[in-house]
């Protein structure tokens, strides 16, 4: 079974052997190749909706792994317990949702606890969340998949409150990546910048701060151009 490169990097995020719960796991691809691959002995599938959830159960039970994947019907982290997850996988979500399903799971601020997040949408709000609540990106990776560009963060929670300036809220631990993907995340996140500042009255403070964040990302990714020979 292979997995596109957005759900294959999420996977690539979780630890080996420990428990993982898929929230919003819809189709449950990624839990049925964790188990599958031998990567984790047991995981939660849970979704919001019964439709989806139904899409999982029935993935699950055409790989024969009822009896390793749990299917659960929950709001978020609602109804799983902390010793049923070590790793907790939340993708293909907006970043609004994710922060919500974080905030409402106290237990996550836990060392222990991984959360391996993938946000469709706002990311540098993500961010943002995550410094303040004490939560560090602890690695963090892009990748292209379908033509589309998608950041992964894996995240631990230490109690440190962290100062978020710009660069970090839009560009996050990929800043200083020199990947093709993380050079090619930057470049869509500059172009989005680009089009939001237009909407900005030239010499107000949203305007500077934009154009020193668009100015910084158009630099980095014409050194990486010219270092790649491009
Ligand atoms: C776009 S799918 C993503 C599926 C998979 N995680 C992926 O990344 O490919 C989003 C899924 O999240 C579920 N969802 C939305 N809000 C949720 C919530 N509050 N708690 C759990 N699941 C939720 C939806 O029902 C849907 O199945």
């Amino acid at each position: 079974m292979k997995l596109d490169e957005r759900l294959a990097l999420c996977a690539e995020f979780v630890r080996e052997g420990v428990s993982v719960a898929d929230i919003g796991t819809d189709h449950a691809y990624l839990p049925v190749y964790l188990v599958k691959s031998g990567k984790t002995e047991n995981a939660v599938a849970a979704d919001v909706r019964p439709g989806p959830l139904e899409n999982a159960k029935g993935n699950i039970v055409r790989n024969g792994l009822e009896s390793r994947i749990k299917t659960v019907l929950s709001d978020g982290l609602e109804r799983i317990s902390p010793d049923e997850a070590d790793d907790i996988v939340i993708a293909g979500m907006g970043s609004e949702l994710i922060i919500r399903i974080i905030e409402a799971a106290p237990w996550l601020r836990d060392s222990g606890k991984h959360l391996i997040l993938q946000p469709m949408t706002r990311a540098e709000e993500l961010r943002e969340f995550l410094c303040r609540s004490g939560f560090e990106i602890v690695r963090e990776k892009a990748c292209i998949s379908c033509k589309k560009t998608y950041s992964v963060m894996l995240c631990a929670f230490d109690g440190r409150i962290r100062e978020c300036d710009d660069r970090y809220m839009y560009a996050g631990e990929l800043y200083n990546d020199k990947s093709p993907e993380a050079k090619r995340y930057i470049y869509v996140v500059n172009e989005k910048l680009k089009k939001k500042i237009r909407g900005c009255e030239i010499g107000t403070e949203d305007f500077n701060r934009l154009s020193a964040l668009i100015d910084e990302f158009d630099r980095i990714s014409s050194e990486q151009s010219e270092r790649n020979g491009e």
